[in-house]
């Protein structure tokens, strides 16, 4: 059987040190990180993570700011609220909500946000910084996957690493990051030939790609790591029972609700063939957040 990783308990170890960095700041009579939030439209899913993340900033002392738009707010409009977020000196860190509703322009909006306050990490210029090697702010969630691999003594130098989806927001920065590390990476994704093959090489398989349950059990190295990005919810009952085949507590609740979570790795079989895996929900999901409220601290930090 597979360690689990805990990523809730990894989460409050990090916040808790930015808690520390939040009293250190306060002593020396500074004020405390101020993190806006810009959340436009009324996706349920982005109220649900911006209501997540204004409790997270109460509890270690962040002060968390949000701005709610229309989803029929034009371009200009949510560029001029960047603009002053970006010019008000009581700010350090600015975070655009995604997706962004229709007819507006996420790259634009992002592209936007002065790289000083960039939180998510996700400007040309941290991106630039991150590709260069070089400090600056980096995508929370992989920044968070590596203090979690870090933190239970992951060698990662030599180490055959697959991430298996190219997103921006994981797959594109967390290969970044582990190649920094010395890891050997592979980015595989929708198109890759005989995806369970190159997944089988892993010593350590990240998935990011936002598809129930993809990678079973015989995708998995024995032995590897296994850390699943993915949060989906499922509510097709057919899919769960091929999914949740080894995880029958899953099924009985996708049966009891109508609904369930996971990630993108069949967690029951993965616990059989892996060494430690990261469960969904209580895995990565609350690592981003800390990830978030660790950069603006940062961004704070960089402002004095
Ligand atoms: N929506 C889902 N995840 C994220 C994230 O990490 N950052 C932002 N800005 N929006 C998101």
């Amino acid at each position: 059987m597979a360690t689990i990783l805990d990523g809730k308990a990894h989460a409050d170890r990090m916040l808790e040190l930015v808690r520390l960095g939040v009293e250190d700041r306060k002593a020396r009579g500074l004020r405390a990180p101020a993190l806006a939030v810009v959340l436009v439209g009324d996706d349920p899913a982005s109220h649900v993570y911006v209501r997540n993340k204004a409790a997270a900033c109460a509890r270690v002392g962040i002060t968390s700011i949000e701005h709610r738009l229309a989803a029929d707010t034009h371009q200009e409009v949510l560029d001029t609220l960047i603009d002053q977020l970006n010019a008000d000196s009581e700010v350090d860190g600015i975070l655009v909500q995604l997706p962004l509703p229709k007819g507006l322009d996420s790259k634009e909006a992002l592209h936007r946000i002065s790289p000083a306050k960039d939180v998510d990490g996700f400007h040309p210029m941290n991106q630039g910084l991150l590709l260069e090697g070089l400090p600056g702010l980096r995508p929370c969630t992989p920044t968070a996957c590596m203090s979690l691999l870090a933190h239970h003594g992951l060698q990662l130098k030599g180490l055959r690493a697959v991430v298996l989806g190219r997103s921006e927001i994981v797959g594109k920065p967390m290969a970044l990051m582990l190649l920094e590390q010395h890891a050997t990476v592979t980015i595989a994704h929708s198109r890759t030939q005989d995806l369970p093959s190159v997944c089988r090489e892993a010593d350590l398989l990240v998935a990011a790609v936002g598809r129930p349950g993809l990678v079973e059990g015989s995708w998995i190295k024995p032995g590897a790591v296994v850390v699943d990005v993915g949060i989906n919810r499922v509510e097709d009952l057919a899919l769960g029972e091929r999914i949740f085949a080894a995880e029958p507590r899953k099924l009985e609740v996708l049966k009891a609700k109508g609904a369930v979570l996971c990630g993108d790795v069949r967690f029951g079989e993965a616990m059989q063939v892996a060494s430690a895996v990261t469960p969904v929900p209580g895995g990565v999901g609350p690592l981003t957040i800390a990830g978030l409220l660790a950069n603006t601290l940062t961004a704070a930090g960089a402002g004095r």
